[in-house]
């Protein structure tokens, strides 16, 4: 039941803090990740050399999110792959190769299929799944559980960060099994994770009446664009996925740093534009990269939102709209900047008069190819 809630979308926003803790819970021992579901099954990720994660929808852009953490942390190439692609390219996969599937409702088709192909080509799989004993987690060899709780919003939001937490607790499993992390930075790692549903939590208290209030200046907007860079493109995909899919207006995401190669031929005055921005703490410069991407979109007279963490004063200049979000490790910030977005989304189809739980010509979940 939605409770006092305005939409099952609104409450299931709100459970985003707890869809995380929840997922955390009893998977950390001494400070260390070990996943119990996944006791006795060390041979799943000793002898490989490949990952590749499949979904569809917002698990894609969970499995997008998770590939830098998991690349990084396991040292394990990764790559992410819509699943209706992966078994119509004739793929290099074998036993070498870990096959990590998303799904909220673990019954998508596309999904499934995926799996199985997998299966039949002889890798290894693993099922990232919100709804325990579905198909999908039955056909893997293995599956490690998101606790979000029932999700009943068509669009999915709290099992998206429960995803990407499920996603980041396998690397540092897999991480701790293979020695490829030192321990010190994965004590940092689990202590980051843990901390993330306060971090949320602060962004739904500071920031859900802003974005409310402009969303509705916004109800007659036609397009809006996201840009993001590293974990914060794939950021940048769902929130204009979400916008698409219960807005019903074109939005875009793209990399930040592909915006002088076409993209920023869209901007014209007054095009709404949110900005994710990498923390000045992220290495390579990225903060200023973007910061430039900025500076660029407004000469064009783009209006600027900016999602960016707390006391970075080179926005300030350059953005209507500054939405701030808690200090985290830069692999954490996705969890806390997806959370405007998914406000905004919220936000804009309340304004514009639609139904935010049932948007038109979708469905929850997909059990067909
Ligand atoms: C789509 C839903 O059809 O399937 C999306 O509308 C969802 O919201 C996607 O992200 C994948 O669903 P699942 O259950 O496999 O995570």
């Amino acid at each position: 039941e939605k409770g006092g809630w305005s939409s099952f979308m609104a409450k299931e926003v709100s459970e985003e803090p707890e869809a995380v803790a929840n997922t955390v819970r009893g998977r950390v021992h001494d400070g260390q990740v070990v996943i119990p579901e996944l006791e006795g099954l060390d041979d799943l990720f000793t002898g490989i050399r490949r990952i590749i994660v499949v979904a569809c929808g917002t698990a894609a852009y969970a499995g997008q999110t998770g590939k830098y953490a998991l690349e990084q942390w396991t040292r394990i190439p990764t790559d992410v792959e819509l699943a209706h692609e992966f078994r119509y390219r004739d793929p290099v996969i074998g036993e070498d190769t870990l096959v990590v599937s998303i799904s909220q409702s673990g019954e998508t088709m596309d999904t499934l299929m995926a799996v199985k192909y997998a299966r039949e080509q002889g890798a290894k799989t693993l099922s990232i799944c919100n709804t325990q004993g579905a198909t999908i987690p039955r056909e893997s060899d293995a599956v490690v559980y998101t606790h979000a709780g029932p999700e009943v919003a068509v669009a999915s939001t709290k099992a998206f960060v429960a995803q990407i937490t499920a996603l980041y607790l396998l690397g540092l499993h897999v991480a701790r099994l293979r020695g490829s992390l030192d321990a010190d930075a994965a004590a940092q790692a689990v202590a980051e994770l843990e901390a993330v549903p306060e971090k949320i939590q602060l962004v739904l208290e500071n920031e859900q009446q802003h974005i409310e209030q402009f969303s509705r200046w916004m109800a007659d907007t036609q397009s809006v664009l996201f840009l993001g860079r590293h974990v914060g493109y794939p950021i940048a995909l769902e929130g204009a996925l979400k916008l698409k899919e219960i807005s019903y207006i074109h939005a875009e995401g793209f990399a930040a740093g592909e915006l002088k190669h076409g993209p920023i031929a869209l901007v014209e005055p007054g095009q709404p534009v949110f900005v994710i921005v990498p923390s000045p703490r992220h290495s390579g410069e990225l903060h200023k990269k973007v910061v430039s991407n900025i500076q660029e979109i407004r000469a064009r007279g783009a209006r600027v939102i900016v999602v960016a963490e707390e006391g970075d004063a080179a926005v300030l200049p350059f953005a209507d709209e500054v939405l701030r979000i808690p200090l985290a490790d830069p692999l954490f910030e996705p969890l806390l900047a997806v959370v405007p977005l998914h406000i905004f989304a919220m936000g804009l189809s309340t304004a514009k008069g639609l139904d935010v739980d049932k948007p038109r010509n979708l469905a929850k979940s997909v059990t067909v190819e």
